[in-house]
C-alpha cells in the first residue's frame, strides 16, 4: 500500500532477451553444447595439453600487439572499455595472446617445452550476427608453445581431426598452407602488393592492400577474384626451410590418413601466423563455415615481450560444432541431462523422508529429483513422467510407516516394493525383476 492508503500499480516490465549475437544453450541443446566442450577438452587432455584457466579480459595493450591493430579483430570488433580506474581492458577475442601473456608472466616457458595447454570458454567479437556467427563465442583451444618441429604442427591438426571425429562428426574438411615466415613473407608481401596495386582496385580495396595485401585473395566477390586470379601466392615464394617444413607437415598428414586440401589462399583474420595455417570447414553451415582453425606463430612471444619462442594451436568452435552435429543429424550417445530418479512423497512426513533418499541417492552417484510444493500423487508422477526418470520411487505415509518404498520403472510400468534403504531402493532401480507385473501406483 502507498502512503494514500491507494494500493500501488505495480509496474510492468518488458520481458528482456539476451544481447544482440549472443546465444543462449538451455535444454536440451546445453546437454550437446556441454557433450562437445568436455570430449574436446578431454582430447587434449589425452595428448598431454594441461588446462590454463585464462582472464575473460585482459589490458587492451595485449590483443592490439598480439592480434594485430591491422586485423578486423582488433580494429572493429573488440568490446573495449575504461574500467572504474581508467584503464583500458578488453573482453578477450581470443585465447592465443592471453595463453602468450600468462606462460610468460609465470615463466611456464622456463621448463620443459614444449609447453602444451589447453582452454576454453567465451570469446567476444562486434561482428555482425548472422547464423553461426555471434558476438560472444565459444572455443575449445590448445597451445603448443617452445618447439618448432613440424611434427608438432601435425600433433595439433591430427588432435582437432580427433576431436571433431569424437563427437561423431563426418561433413567437414582440413584446408591448409603456409604463410611463411620473417625470412621470405616481407619480400613475398611486397610482391603481391606491387601486384595488386598495378590492379584497378576500388578505394576500399586498394586500402587494404596497403595495409593487408594478404587479405585481398580472400576478398569473395567474383570481380576482385578474377583481378587476382593471378596474384603471386606465397607457396611458391616460401624459404626453403619453410617448405620444408610444410612437406613435412603435408607427409606425416598423409602418413596419418588425415585428408586436406591445400588452399593457398587461405587468410586468417589474425596477424600472428606464421608457416603452417589451418582451417576446418562445414559445408552443411552457409556461411559461417569455418569450425575451427589454427596454425603456427613463431613471432608471438617475442613481440608481446617473451623469449623469441615459436608456437602452434587451434581454436575449436564449439557453437559452430553444435551447429554441424545438427545439420549432419547426429545424435552424440550418452548425452541425456535427465535424471535416473524421481521421488514422490506423498504427505508431509513421507516428504521429509525423500529429501533424505534423494540426498543419499547423490551421494552414492545416482542422479535424483523429487516432486516438491507438496503436490498429490497424480500430479507427482505426471512430474516424475515429465522428468524423463527411469524411475519413480513412490512413498506414502503407509509405506513410510512400514520401512517400505515402491521403485516403478517408468519405462516399463513394472514395479516393485522394497525395503526404504538406499542400496536395496538402487538394486530395485537397476536389476530388472521379470517377475513384477506392470502395475498401478
Ligand atoms: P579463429 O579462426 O579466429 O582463431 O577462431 C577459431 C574458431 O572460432 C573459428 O573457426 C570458428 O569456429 C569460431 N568462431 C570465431 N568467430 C566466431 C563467431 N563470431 N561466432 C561463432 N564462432 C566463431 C582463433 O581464435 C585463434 N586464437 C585460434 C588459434 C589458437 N590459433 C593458434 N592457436
Amino acid at each position: 500500500m502507498s502512503n494514500t492508503g491507494q494500493p500501488e500499480k505495480t509496474e510492468k516490465f518488458q520481458p528482456l532477451s539476451a544481447p544482440k549475437g549472443v546465444p543462449d544453450y538451455v535444454p536440451p541443446t546445453s546437454a550437446t553444447f556441454h557433450a562437445v566442450r568436455s570430449e574436446f577438452v578431454r582430447q587434449a587432455q589425452l595428448a598431454g595439453y594441461q588446462h590454463i584457466e585464462l582472464p575473460i579480459f585482459e589490458d587492451t595493450t595485449l590483443f592490439a600487439r598480439g592480434v594485430g591493430e591491422s586485423t578486423d579483430v582488433v580494429s572493429k570488433e573488440m568490446y573495449t572499455f575504461a574500467d572504474r580506474g581508467d584503464r583500458s581492458v578488453t573482453l578477450r577475442p581470443e585465447g592465443t595472446a592471453g595463453v602468450m601473456r600468462a606462460v610468460i608472466e609465470h615463466n611456464l616457458d622456463r621448463g620443459q617445452l614444449p609447453v602444451k595447454l589447453n582452454y576454453y570458454g567465451p570469446f567476444f567479437r562486434y561482428e555482425r550476427p548472422q547464423a553461426g556467427r555471434y558476438r560472444q563465442l565459444q572455443q575449445v583451444g590448445v597451445e603448443a608453445i617452445g618447439v618448432d618441429d613440424p611434427l608438432l604442427d601435425v600433433e595439433v591438426i591430427a588432435l582437432a581431426d580427433r576431436c571433431y571425429r569424437a563427437v561423431g562428426l563426418t561433413g567437414y574438411r582440413l584446408e591448409l598452407t603456409s604463410l611463411g615466415d620473417s625470412t621470405c613473407r616481407p619480400a613475398y608481401r611486397q610482391k603481391l602488393q606491387d601486384f595488386l596495386l598495378d590492379l584497378p582496385l576500388d578505394e576500399e580495396t586498394r586500402h587494404r592492400a596497403q595495409i593487408n595485401p594478404l587479405r585481398v585473395l580472400d576478398d569473395k566477390r567474383p570481380e576482385v577474384q578474377e583481378m587476382t586470379a593471378d596474384a603471386p601466392l606465397m607457396l611458391d615464394h616460401l624459404s626453403d626451410e619453410c617448405r620444408a617444413h610444410f612437406e613435412t607437415v603435408t607427409g606425416s598428414l598423409d602418413d596419418l590418413g588425415i585428408a586436406y586440401t591445400i588452399n593457398p589462399r587461405m587468410v586468417r583474420g589474425l596477424d600472428y601466423y606464421t608457416k603452417t595455417c589451418f582451417e576446418f570447414v562445414h559445408d552443411g553451415l552457409g556461411a559461417q563455415s569455418g569450425i575451427g582453425g589454427g596454425g603456427r606463430y613463431d613471432g608471438l612471444m617475442a613481440q608481446i615481450g617473451g623469449q623469441d619462442l615459436s608456437g602452434i594451436g587451434f581454436g575449436l568452435g564449439v557453437d559452430r560444432t553444435v551447429l554441424a552435429l545438427e545439420a549432419e543429424g547426429v545424435q552424440i550417445e550418452g548425452v541425456d541431462q535427465r535424471v535416473v530418479a524421481y521421488g514422490v512423497g506423498i504427505g508431509e512426513q513421507a516428504q521429509k523422508r525423500m529429501a533424505l533418499l534423494i540426498d543419499e541417492l547423490r551421494a552414492n552417484g545416482i542422479s535424483a529429483d523429487m516432486s516438491y510444493g507438496g503436490r498429490g500423487l497424480k500430479g507427482a508422477m505426471k512430474g516424475a513422467d515429465r522428468s524423463g526418470a527411469g524411475a519413480a520411487l513412490v512413498l506414502g505415509e503407509r509405506e513410510l510407516e512400514a520401512g517400505e518404498i515402491t521403485v516403478k520403472n517408468l519405462e516399463d510400468q513394472t514395479q516393485k516394493t522394497v525395503a526404504l534403504d538406499v542400496h536395496e531402493i538402487i538394486d530395485a532401480i537397476f536389476i530388472p525383476d521379470d517377475a513384477n507385473e506392470p502395475g498401478e501406483v
